[in-house]
């Protein structure tokens, strides 16, 4: 089957919805995401989303805020751009139906979070996500130009590759013309032909074992985009963050928002003792690198998985009011954290990296942008700023979106691009084969390429990469598509430029902490 459309989006988070609202009018879209149309990272966001309101907040602290989190490595023109434009891009999302918390006077409740120097988070309780996902779908299923696949899977973006061209990585030239996207049901692979294209396919959680991301975050968009010879960088960065709740076996890790530590609770050690101010003098509020290794370092200290978050001195009314869900899900667990400490461990939980854009969202690829999560624009250097990545979403979708209707009028689809071949791939009838290389690979990352790393497990994590990777390119090349196969080919390849870049990096820097090398500087 073969489809054209103006616009193609890949994802349905934040990103790809918000994007789609701006570009409906100017031509038709389509929406392809590979499961149910609200699953997505965006929908289980808890903290909320920063973006300056009111004094005594300024645009030039958030942005110095910014740039400390991000210990030196962000773009500071894009910090300024993104940040200045929080306020606008937050107003479009309440007009398109999203609800912040307010107080009783009408003004927004703003929450705090760590590494922030003022309260700035808006939010809606603690499903902020939720909340700004069923805002968004809900506008995008009312316009009739855009049209949503949900369960159907970005295979591979088409190039001049498909008509039989040798391009190389970076190349000035290379153009995307559309996507090859699965169906699952029929295992047929349909094209579609796109004059724009934008990949917000969000992160790569998944390649560790604990992680607060859900099954979606493998990584496709930003392994889409590395295959078709576009530019990838600092994949070294995976941020983990310091509070998931510790509860051995559960899928994916449940999140205690750092908005709680905002709100008062406290990091305790086995003893009772707080003390994250033995590592910095911002304690527990500390950026979130410095936090999640603080307490890496105490749980290796103690010999125990984890360490406690302390809300019990807190009013009980406003904390299980303004944590609902939070207060929820530990009493599931019969922890009434109004009475009781919260074992909390570090989880793997955003990936800073990914797709080279410009402040434009264009990518290194003619008529391709990214935006969220899957991109990397420069706003979150060495380590993200909590809260920052829904802004970042919002702001990078508006601006690919103006850029796109601009240029999409000029641009013309390529009917020469062939349908997918898949003659003489036969069905994998063994599903072993990739569960437990699935196993293989998030204990190769969980082990060697975690919070703390060094040369030797890096190398090790390489070698031992090397290997799955020949298995599944094998396995893939005789193989009928299947997602499970291409989520785990796109899994490796993103761990491969997770281990590859930080290999590259002879520092430590924000998130990236080796053995082997000094912190640069100090951070405050
Ligand atoms: P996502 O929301 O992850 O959406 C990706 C979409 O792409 C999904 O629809 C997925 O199905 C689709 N997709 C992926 N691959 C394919 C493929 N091959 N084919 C088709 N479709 C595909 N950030 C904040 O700023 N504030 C917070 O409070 C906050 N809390 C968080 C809490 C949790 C538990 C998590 C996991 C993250 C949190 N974050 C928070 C981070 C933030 O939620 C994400 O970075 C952001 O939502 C990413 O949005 P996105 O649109 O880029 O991607
Ligand atoms: C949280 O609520 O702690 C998550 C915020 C974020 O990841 O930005």
């Amino acid at each position: 089957m073969r489809h054209s459309v103006d616009f193609l989006i890949i994802g349905s988070g934040i990103a790809g919805l918000s994007y789609a609202l701006k570009v409906a009018e100017y031509g038709k879209v389509l929406i392809v995401t590979k499961s149910r149309a609200n699953e997505s990272s965006t929908k289980y966001a808890q903290g909320g989303i920063a973006g300056v309101m009111y004094s005594p907040d300024s645009y030039e602290k958030h942005i110095n805020d910014t740039l400390i989190a991000g210990a030196g490595l962000c773009n500071e023109k894009i910090v300024r751009m993104a940040i200045s434009e929080s306020t606008d891009r937050i107003k479009e999302l309440i007009d398109w139906g999203t609800s912040f918390d307010k107080e009783k006077d009408g003004s927004f409740r703003l929450g705090k979070e760590g590494g922030h120097s003022e309260n700035r988070i808006l939010h809606h309780k603690d499903k902020t996500g939720k909340e700004i996902e069923r805002a968004l779908l809900k506008s995008v299923k009312k316009h009739t130009n855009i049209a949503l696949w949900e369960n159907k899977f970005a295979v591979d973006l088409i190039t001049q590759h498909h008509l039989g061209h040798i391009i190389n990585r970076g190349q000035a030239d290379i153009t995307c013309y559309g996507a090859y996207i699965l169906d699952p049901k029929t295992k047929k692979v349909e094209t579609v032909l796109a004059k724009t294209t934008l990949i917000a396919s969000g992160g790569a959680g998944n390649v560790y074992r604990n992680t607060t991301n859900p099954p979606i975050a493998t990584g496709d968009g930003i392994a889409m985009v590395y295959r078709a010879k576009g530019m990838v960088e600092n994949m070294e960065f995976i941020q983990f963050h310091p509070t998931s709740l510790y509860n051995p076996g559960e899928k994916p890790s449940f999140l205690i928002s750092e908005a709680l530590r905002g709100f008062g609770a406290i990091l305790k050690n086995h003893k009772g003792e707080p003390f994250m101010e033995k590592y910095d003098k911002r304690g527990s509020l500390a950026p979130r690198d410095i936090v999640a290794r603080s307490i890496d370092k105490e749980m290796k200290k103690s010999g125990k998985n984890f360490v406690f978050l302390d809300a019990t001195f807190l009013d009980s009314e406003d904390l299980i009011q303004s944590f609902p869900g939070i207060y929820a899900k530990c009493l599931s667990l019969s922890i009434d954290i109004r009475k009781e400490m919260i074992p909390v461990v570090p989880a793997a939980h955003y990936t800073c990296g990914g797709i080279k854009v410009d402040e434009n969202a264009r990518t290194t690829i003619s008529n391709l942008y990214a935006s969220g999560e899957s991109s990397s624009s420069g706003l979150h250097g060495a380590n993200r700023l909590a809260s920052n990545s829904l802004l970042e979403a919002l702001v990078f979708s508006h601006r690919s979106a103006k850029d796109a209707i601009k240029r999409v009028v000029k641009i013309k689809h390529n009917d020469l691009i062939p349908n997918w071949d898949d003659e003489g791939k036969k069905l994998n009838e063994e599903m072993l084969l990739i569960t437990q290389t699935q196993s293989e690979l998030q204990s190769i990352m969980s082990s060697y390429v975690s919070i703390v790393r060094s040369n030797l497990r890096l190398q090790r994590a390489l070698d031992r990469l090397g290997l799955i990777y020949r298995e599944t390119e094998e396995l893939y090349n005789k193989s009928v598509l299947d997602v499970q196969l291409c989520e785990l080919r796109n899994s490796i390849n993103v761990s491969y430029l997770i281990v590859k870049m930080a290999m590259q990096r002879k520092e430590s820097i924000g998130l990236h902490y080796s053995m082997d090398f000094k912190p640069r500087k100090k951070r405050s």
